[in-house]
């Protein structure tokens, strides 16, 4: 048996090995240079998988779906999870947007392209994609928690599936227009006619033309239909607390609102307990709930 196949054997027999990746990309995303984007290739072709003629990305290794997460590990430093934000239907790459917030994001950070981490992944479940078709979608995001809702928004666009999804509008708010990340998508949905595309920063500054205030008031104004529609929210805790009632006010009902929860977490695979809302794991059973399961959980996350 040679070495390749070995290592694809061993694997997909323990999940706790991780997949070889090397850096191919780094960019940052936020003029304070907290937040990069790291777009990792497989070392080993195998585990990548292929595309098919439609574009998607699939391996029996690792084929993904909007918002799943993968914990991604640093040689000497440990492991941390981190959501997905390509989409499936990009191809070549898989990217991971990071804020520098402890011992693995700051190694993460110092790293350049060439260099190798490892990846364990994909895992726990992903945004309501069959349950999406047909509706409208109303995405609405804060801060860096942006990075899944960036995969679930590339998906609806490019999977070749537009036409599935009714009207789709994007709400997304940083501090300031410097904390936007992925400025090039951005100005790119914004050109588009086929995606409601609202940025918003907290407070007015010199040259910034779009909406000015905190993402619950803006989406207030914005007022999307509750009707026939389902709204992916993701941000800091406070974003979310502020937001609901709105969507409420607006005729949202608690099954029409998922979210994506970030607990900490070690194994990523519903086996350490680290993770758990009452009885549910979140790396197994989420990280993605509707407000109508979180609804029926101890306020845990
Ligand atoms: C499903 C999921 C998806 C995630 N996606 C992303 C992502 O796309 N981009 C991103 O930048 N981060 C993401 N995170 C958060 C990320 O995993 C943590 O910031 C990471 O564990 C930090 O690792 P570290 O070793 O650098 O920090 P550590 O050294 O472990 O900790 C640094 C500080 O952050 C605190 N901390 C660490 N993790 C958490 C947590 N989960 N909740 C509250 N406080 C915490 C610690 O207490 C400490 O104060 C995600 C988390 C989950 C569970
Ligand atoms: S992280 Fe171990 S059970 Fe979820």
């Amino acid at each position: 048996m040679s070495d390749t196949q070995l290592c694809t054997c061993v694997h997909a027999a323990n999940p706790y090995l991780p997949m070889n990746m090397v850096i191919q990309r780094v960019v940052d995303e936020t003029d304070d240079r907290t937040i990069k984007s790291f777009d990792l290739a497989f070392v080993h072709s195998e585990d990548g998988g292929e595309y098919s003629s439609r574009g998607e990305y699939s391996s029996p290794r690792f084929s993904y779906v909007p918002g799943q997460f993968c914990e991604l590990s640093i040689f000497g430093q440990g492991e941390a999870p981190f959501g997905i934000a390509s989409s499936p239907t990009e191809k070549g790459f898989v990217r991971f947007t990071v804020k520098k917030a402890g011992v693995v994001t700051s190694k993460l950070h110092s790293l350049k392209p060439g260099d190798n981490i490892g990846l364990r992944g994909p895992l726990g479940n992903h945004f309501p994609l069959e349950f999406m078709r047909g509706k409208n979608i109303v995405v609405i995001g804060g801060g860096f928690a942006f990075t899944t809702l960036r995969s679930l928004i590339v998906y609806l666009l490019e999977s070749g599936e537009r036409d599935q999804f009714g009207k789709i509008t994007v709400i997304y708010g940083a501090r300031t227009p410097g904390l936007l990340m992925y400025q090039q998508d951005l100005a790119a949905w914004e050109a588009r006619d086929d995606i409601e595309m609202v940025q918003t920063i907290d407070v007015a500054v010199p040259g910034w033309t779009r909406r000015v205030g905190f993402v619950p008031n803006v989406t207030e104004q914005v007022a999307p239909t509750a009707a026939n529609s389902v709204a992916i929210i993701c941000g800091p805790p406070i974003m979310i607390r502020f937001t609901l009632p709105v969507m409420t006010k607006l005729g949202f009902q608690k099954e029409q609102i998922y979210t994506s929860l970030e607990n900490r977490m070690k194994c990523g695979i519903g086996k350490c307990g680290r993770c758990n809302v009452g009885n549910k794991y979140v790396c197994l059973d989420g990280p993605v709930f509707s407000m109508a399961e979180l609804a029926g959980l101890p306020p845990e996350y």
